[in-house]
């Protein structure tokens, strides 16, 4: 049984050349057991018809904001809502800006706007158009937003011209959508623990001991564990990133307390992960008013503990537990000694002073350190990251499951 079975998927077509391939794609996401719903903008009916695509859907075809029948009960948030999956294909350079820029201008603009579905792309256009730095800002602050890109392929496009530009071959699209939902449930049933950003360990009442995590990393992580049917747990620290959604947040805003909270939720836990920049000391004089400035120059610092080292040597069988370690210098060997004393089956390591930096930056590039050695990554966003790491997460879970690992 295909794993689109029973999915709602609104697939937005829109105006370029390419449109007639979504009607093939209707057919085998119809053929697959999804419920399509269709939506075709204005552009998009100069190169194929409402008709085609209600006939090969099987539903009604959206496309004017402003239909009375519909609207009756609000029909263009209804179905924003409703959708498990709103797949753009053909997107074009158009489509991609609307949904960049929130510009609710037609049907699909709004719904971009009001959707909680993910939102995947498959680009189709002129590979000037593609390689324009208007297109490529685009797509960049979409993938920031965690919407998944798909395509396009380089070859012959229509406009005579060569390069990447052409639409990915619909039984391609309907391939890469059955692995995302196989990889939305790959994950069920297991419960995983994640600590994120920093910690701020008071000085007295206006200051205090902390370092640069903004927490994006640990945030996309519990994103994409949620994203892959797990029950998240996160323990975050201070910081101004976008809470991730569908995970059961705690505020411990220093180490003493995300330590509390994770030796109370770790036993309960399949994988943990330490994402954390725990600050490393504390205050032992800190006071409850505002110090003077000379007494800043008397502060007693005591070590903090450390909370992923406390999960690992606490480890239960069958428990996954995952570190990070940020470097700047001989990043493996610290991060190979680190996997060792802190009984860590995985550490991310992280060379902090890479090119285009990691704290607070948007993407990041690590190593993954394991018993059996080290495997450098590419640079990638981060939510992209936190899917590919996630993935190997689903993969070492299944694999020990069949006694494999
Ligand atoms: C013959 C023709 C072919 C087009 N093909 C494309 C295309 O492949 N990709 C694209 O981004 N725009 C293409 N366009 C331009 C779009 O139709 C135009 O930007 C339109 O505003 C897109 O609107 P929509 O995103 O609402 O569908 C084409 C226009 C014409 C006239």
């Amino acid at each position: 049984m295909s794993t689109l079975q029973h999915q709602h998927i609104l697939l937005a077509v829109t105006g370029g050349i390419a449109a007639y391939k979504a009607l093939e794609l209707a057919r085998l996401l119809v053929q697959a057991g999804a419920k399509v719903t269709p939506l075709l903008t204005k552009a998009a009916q100069k190169f194929v018809t409402p008709l085609s695509l209600q006939t090969l859907s099987g539903s009604a075809v959206l496309s004017d904001l402003f239909a009375d029948a519909e609207e009756l009960e609000i029909g263009h948030i209804r179905i924003a809502r409703s959708a498990d999956l709103v797949l753009t294909a053909p997107a074009t350079a158009q489509a991609l800006s609307r949904a960049a820029l929130g510009l609710a201008t037609d049907y699909l603009g709004t719904l971009y706007l009001a959707t909680r579905a993910p939102l995947i792309f498959a680009p189709a256009m002129n590979q000037a158009m593609w390689l324009h730095p208007a297109t490529q800002d685009h797509l960049a602050t979409l993938k920031q937003r965690g919407a998944i890109i798909w395509g396009p392929e380089e070859g012959n496009l229509a406009c005579g011209e060569e390069g990447p530009g052409r639409l990915l071959a619909p039984a391609e699209i309907l391939r890469r959508l059955e692995a995302y939902f196989t990889a939305r449930s790959s994950l069920k049933g297991i419960r995983c623990l994640i600590t994120a950003g920093p910690t701020q360990e008071p000085i007295d009442a206006v200051r205090y001991i902390s370092n640069h995590s903004s927490g994006k990393m640990g945030y996309a992580l519990a994103e994409a564990l949620s994203e892959a049917g797990a029950e998240v747990i996160l323990l975050h620290g201070p910081t101004s990133a976008p809470p991730p959604e569908g995970v059961t947040r705690y505020l411990t805003p220093s180490a003493l307390e995300m330590l509390a909270q994770a030796k109370r939720l770790a036993p309960r836990c399949q994988v943990i992960i330490g994402a954390a920049a725990v600050a490393d000391f504390s205050v032992k004089n800190a006071a409850a008013g505002k110090l003077k400035k000379i007494n800043l120059t008397h502060l007693e610092l005591r070590p903090n503990p450390d909370i992923i080292a406390e999960l690992g040597q606490a480890k239960q069988k069958g428990q996954l537990v995952i570190g990070f370690a940020a470097e700047t210098e001989r990043l493996i060997e610290e991060a190979t000694r680190k996997r060792k004393e802190k009984n860590l089956d995985w550490v991310v390591a992280n060379q902090v002073n890479q090119v285009g930096g990691v704290f607070g930056a948007e993407e990041n590039q690590i190593t993954l350190v394991q018993a059996h050695g080290a495997e450098e990554w590419p640079r990638f966003n981060k939510k992209e990251l936190a899917r590919r790491l996630v993935k190997r997460i689903a993969n070492h879970i299944q694999a020990k499951q069949k006694g494999e690992a």
